[in-house]
């Protein structure tokens, strides 16, 4: 059984203050158990979120790190500066990262090796633009994306991997895939993993992301393959947060 993980992904929002402000009022609400939720706050908002979340089961996220241990990379952040600050996961290749930073599937890979080798659990994200939808290479190209990001990992590995199917065109614009396209692009995310590697891709975590909200959530996660959601713009407001971590209820 594969634990749904419901995942926020802050992007470039929230100061100090309200990082503060939105982690008393979520501690303060009753969220189910039986989901993981993770919150992925802004590089300099990790630390204020570690020690306020330190008693509670509410999983920490870096949105990005560089690959290297350590060294020249003004303006970075290290791996294992993220495992000693208690950091639990670490978005890569979040498709922000790859259009407007020039990250490649070579470079998102070394960076998988690396989160591996820090005990830190990588959120692989892919996803298609809507020219690649459009022309109907999109398996194509989400195939691509995830057989080079995984390209070199153990097997072992695979059974703390989580990827995020985000659709380029869904995010931030209101506009969803549809649950068949996000359901069977799961599916299919799932069977290239079991042709590279066999049965272990059933442990694989698949998450959905793209203007998901609490009013479709359970949608999505009706899904056989969908196992969580990768959720910006609705994981800013801590009651819709948790909403969406309470998508049985
Ligand atoms: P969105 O962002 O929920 O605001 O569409 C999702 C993401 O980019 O991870």
């Amino acid at each position: 059984m594969r634990k749904p993980l419901i995942a926020g992904n802050w992007k470039m929002n929230k100061t100090n203050t309200e990082t503060e402000e939105f982690l008393n009022e979520l501690l303060e609400m009753d969220l189910d158990s039986e989901v993981e939720a993770l919150i992925c706050p802004p590089t300099i908002d990790l630390y204020l979120t570690r020690s306020i979340l330190k008693d509670s089961s509410i999983k920490l996220g870096a949105q990005n790190m560089h690959n290297e241990n350590q060294g020249a990379f003004t303006g970075e952040t290290s791996p294992i500066m993220l495992t000693n600050l208690g950091v639990d996961y670490v978005i890569l290749g979040h498709s922000e990262r790859r259009s407007l930073f020039g990250e490649t599937d070579d470079f998102i890979a070394t960076k998988l090796a690396s989160a591996y080798s820090n005990d830190l659990l990588p959120i692989l994200c892919v996803g298609e633009s809507l020219e690649e939808r459009e022309a109907g290479s999109f398996q194509a190209v989400v195939k691509s994306q995830v057989s080079k990001g995984i390209n070199g990992i153990d097997k072992e590995g695979l059974e703390n991997l989580v990827i995020a199917y985000e659709p380029v065109w869904a995010i931030g614009t209101g506009r969803t895939a549809s649950i068949e396209d996000a359901s069977n692009m799961a599916k299919y995310i799932r069977k290239l993993i079991h042709e590279m590697y066999g049965e272990i891709s059933e442990k694989v975590r698949i998450l959905y992301g793209g203007s998901v909200k609490p009013e479709n959530i359970k949608e999505f996660m009706a899904e056989e393959d969908i196992d969580g959601a990768l959720v910006g713009g609705a994981s800013l407001d801590a009651k819709s947060f948790a909403s969406l971590v309470n998508y049985r209820r």
